[in-house]
């Protein structure tokens, strides 16, 4: 695997504390679907939430599996607005699996757990994975043409998990173009570097190319205004409470977080980045 356990820990482990000044209620930590362009982030996230429930058809009985499941956000999403019964994540931080055991929601069963090593032994009727496929490859293997080889790993190990016929939906943050100034480009390597060590953001082709021949691709929908608009909600969430997070945190979580935040509104804003959701239906190998 390519983010390492550290490399998570860095990522999402600064302090639960920390994020909840600058996320949603719910602590999504992805591109949340804004429909109208009115809408608040807590809203927005909830319809994120609701289309990549459609997209994997599930039921109140469908036992669901959320790989990357972050503060549990999309698995609290199918048990309290969806009624479902049984819905299972994986992390690799264990700050967040600490928050969803707070929770105590007896529906949710959340694993510290490493995806690219995880052997069940039962099968899902849905899965979903919302921007998780970003910590599958570095930019190191990227160099070395590992990518489609270790995205398709991703999709073959869901593939495997799934019942025959079900759906995988899946949201991934996707690199479109790249920025000629330096400044941008030593931006963005900060970003990857320091906030995300390990990983890299797909190309919309390289997924298409690794999904084969696992899944079939029946929808796809970009969104990367609406990204656009969930970071800059993030920056100012974070500005907003820059004196504490100073205070409690240190200068340097301030100014690097501000800084990341900042260039992702960039990033979207000048194409080099975007969002995309699939609905990828199970196909027989
Ligand atoms: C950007 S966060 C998204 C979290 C969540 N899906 C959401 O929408 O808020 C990426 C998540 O992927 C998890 N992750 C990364 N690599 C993983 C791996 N190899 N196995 C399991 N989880 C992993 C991280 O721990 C984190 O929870």
């Amino acid at each position: 695997m390519t983010s390492k356990h550290e490399d998570i820990e860095v990522s999402y482990s600064v302090s639960n504390d920390f994020f909840k000044l600058w996320l949603d209620r719910n602590m999504h930590y992805t591109s949340a679907s804004y429909l109208t362009g009115d809408e608040s982030l807590d809203l927005a996230q909830e319809q994120k939430a609701a289309i990549l429930h459609d997209y994997a058809e599930i039921t109140p009985d469908s036992l669901v599996l959320d790989i990357g499941c972050g503060w549990g956000s999309f698995l609290d999403f199918l048990v309290s607005k969806r009624g479902v019964k049984e819905a299972h994540g994986v992390t690799l931080s264990t700050e967040q699996l600490r928050w969803i055991e707070d929770k105590q929601l007896p529906q949710i069963k959340a694993w510290l757990q490493d995806f690219n090593t995880w052997e069940p032994g039962w099968k899902y009727d849905a899965i979903v994975s919302i921007e998780m496929v970003d910590h599958i490859c570095s930019p190191a293997q990227a160099r070395e043409g590992r990518a489609v080889a270790l995205y398709r790993e991703y999709f073959r190990r869901a593939h495997a998990l799934l019942k025959p016929g079900g759906v995988f939906a899946c949201q991934a943050i996707l690199s479109d173009r790249v920025p000629r100034g330096r400044k941008d480009l030593e931006d963005l390597a900060f970003t990857a570097d320091i906030i995300f060590p390990g990983g890299r953001n797909p190309r919309l082709e390289e997924l298409i190319m690794a999904i084969r021949p696992y899944f079939e691709v029946e929808e796809l929908r970009t969104q990367r205004t609406s990204y656009r608009r969930t970071t800059n909600e993030w920056w100012e969430g974070l500005k907003a409470n820059e004196a504490l997070i100073r205070s409690t945190w240190g200068d340097q979580v301030y100014e690097d977080y501000d800084r990341y935040l900042g260039t992702c509104v960039k990033a979207f804003d000048h194409y080099w980045s975007s969002d995309v959701q699939l609905k990828l239906r199970w196909c027989p190998v």
